[in-house]
């Protein structure tokens, strides 16, 4: 079996190459994988068992690479992020998204807080068994991404050849799996962790929560709107006192769905053929953009609803059909209008702010397009195992000015080789045993004066 040694440099002179758009310094990995979640939060999809995926950093880094590169569409012209967009909590304005060839069959689907469910199945119609089985079906789709391998599209394997040609990628996966090899499972792997990594728990709803014992009890922090429409929310409809019953399905904290629940009666489709197999609804978390007072809409999977009150108003009374949640079939619900404001007001509250801006969630490349790495490959030999030898890791410094070589197996532990000085010309060169294994990653610090 051949294996892949890499080595890499680094030229490290200021911090403010860091901020830079369009640069992606692997040797300062965003928090990924170690984000505060609160303790009242336990549903989590994360596979365990024989086959965990959890987040990591170096992981969750690659897919957001994947997440942003309209180089994953056949044409170059679409990526995931193009149909869920960062400014919309991850969905799409667009009733339907526009992929490579036309547009989706049903609208597209928010992707905030995809881990914290007990649903472990994808899509609308559930027909993704594990959130790793959905994330390179829309690259294979024919309208979406367009490696389908069918309708004269190419293949999944032509996209691996594809990324295979990108240096970048196989320094990335190399970072992530600990070998440059690049295939399907680990695509859908890496989309997988940077999908779940996207997490909002700084809504109104968690100050209050975080207060509480319980989800019941009444919120200090919200006023007495939020928490009668928190009741309506909770309480099941019918009687004096009945609320909305939203809670049975989508239930507090998560507000995942329920992996039980049947369709809620809205069954159009863009085709027109009546679709009543859609169970499945995202968290509800961030419908609503508060810092912008604008809904994250259009809502449900034909896109129909378009803000919080069409919600509310469908739910009165959900016209029936063959698969309705028997949850829904009930006499219409009692809600006068200050009752319909008071919901409307609670769900408001379960949105945060920094899923719309924090840059570890958005596009690492710039308008034009390009990324660079700042850790930078500048030697990449396919060697036998055991097999002896000598390469140069070389890299551009400054003439005279002294500089540590450092080696990492895993992009965050980083191991003083040697100190050296860029020569006359300002080259820096270190040897290194091209027998070291596992894949080994080497940069170039700049040692500032006294220290
Ligand atoms: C052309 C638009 C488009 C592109 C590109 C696209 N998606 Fe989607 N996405 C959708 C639509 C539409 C749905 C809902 C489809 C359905 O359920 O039938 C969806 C659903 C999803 C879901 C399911 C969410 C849930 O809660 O069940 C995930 C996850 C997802 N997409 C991730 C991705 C990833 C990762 C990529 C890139 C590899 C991607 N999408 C590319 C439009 C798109
Ligand atoms: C019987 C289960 C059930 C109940 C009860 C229920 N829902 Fe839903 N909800 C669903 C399902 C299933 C979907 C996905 C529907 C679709 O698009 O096909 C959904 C979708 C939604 C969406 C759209 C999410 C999106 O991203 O487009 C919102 C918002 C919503 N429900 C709010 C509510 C509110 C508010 C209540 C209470 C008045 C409520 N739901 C009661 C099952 C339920």
């Amino acid at each position: 079996m051949k294996k892949t040694l890499s080595a890499f440099s680094l030229l490290l002179f200021t911090t403010q190459a860091y901020s830079q758009n369009g640069v992606l310094d692997l040797t300062k990995l965003a928090n990924y994988a170690n984000q505060p979640v609160p303790a009242y939060i336990l549903r989590n999809n994360t596979p365990g068992g024989a086959n965990p995926n959890p987040i990591t950093d170096a992981g969750a880094t690659l897919g957001r690479v994947l997440f942003y590169d309209k180089r994953l569409s056949h044409n170059n012209t679409i990526s995931c992020s193009s149909c869920h967009q960062q400014a919309f909590a991850f969905g799409d304005p667009a009733v339907a998204s526009t992929g490579v060839a036309g547009t989706t069959g049903r609208h597209s689907m928010r992707l905030v807080n995809s881990r914290f469910s007990a649903e472990r199945k994808f899509f609308w119609d559930e027909r993704a068994a594990t959130l790793e089985a959905q994330t390179t079906r829309p690259i294979q789709d024919h309208v979406e991404m367009g490696f389908s391998g069918t309708e004269g599209d190419p293949a999944f394997a032509d996209l691996v050849t594809r990324l295979n040609a990108i240096e970048e990628y196989r320094v990335l996966f190399a970072a992530t799996f600990g070998t440059s090899t690049i295939n399907e499972t680990r695509v859908s792997r890496a989309l997988a962790q940077f999908v779940r990594s996207i997490q909002s728990f700084d809504s109104k709803y968690d100050i209050g929560r975080a207060q509480v014992a319980n989800n019941g009890d009444p919120f200090p922090n919200f006023t007495t709107q939020e928490n009668a429409g928190k009741i309506i929310f909770s309480t099941p409809p019918g009687g004096p006192g009945g609320g909305a019953g939203c809670a049975g399905c989508h239930r507090a904290p998560e507000f995942d769905v329920d992996p039980n629940s049947l369709n809620n009666g809205i069954t159009n489709s863009f085709s027109g053929t009546p679709d009543l197999t859609n169970t499945r609804s995202p968290s509800l978390r961030d419908i609503f953009r508060v810092d912008l007072n604008r809904p994250n809409g259009p809502f449900m999977h034909d896109g129909s609803l378009n803000n919080l009150t069409d919600i509310i108003n469908h739910y009165v009374a959900p016209a029936t059909n063959a698969n309705l949640d028997p949850r829904l079939q009930r006499p219409p619900l009692n809600l006068n209008a200050g009752q319909r404001n008071d919901l409307a007001a609670f769900m408001r509250t379960l949105s945060g702010t920094a899923i719309y801006t924090d840059p570890k969630w958005s596009s690492p490349f710039n308008a034009e397009g390009q990324l660079t790495l700042i850790v930078l490959p500048t030697v990449a030999t396919d060697l036998q195992p055991g097999s002896v030898g000598t390469a140069n890791v070389t890299s551009k410094g400054v003439s005279g000015l002294p500089y540590r070589v450092e080696a990492s197996t895993n992009l965050s532990q980083w191991d003083i080789v040697t100190t050296i000085n860029a020569d006359a010309s300002g080259n820096l060169q270190h040897p290194i045993a091209t027998n070291t294994y596992p894949p080994m990653f080497y940069r170039f610090t700049y040692i500032p004066p006294g220290s």
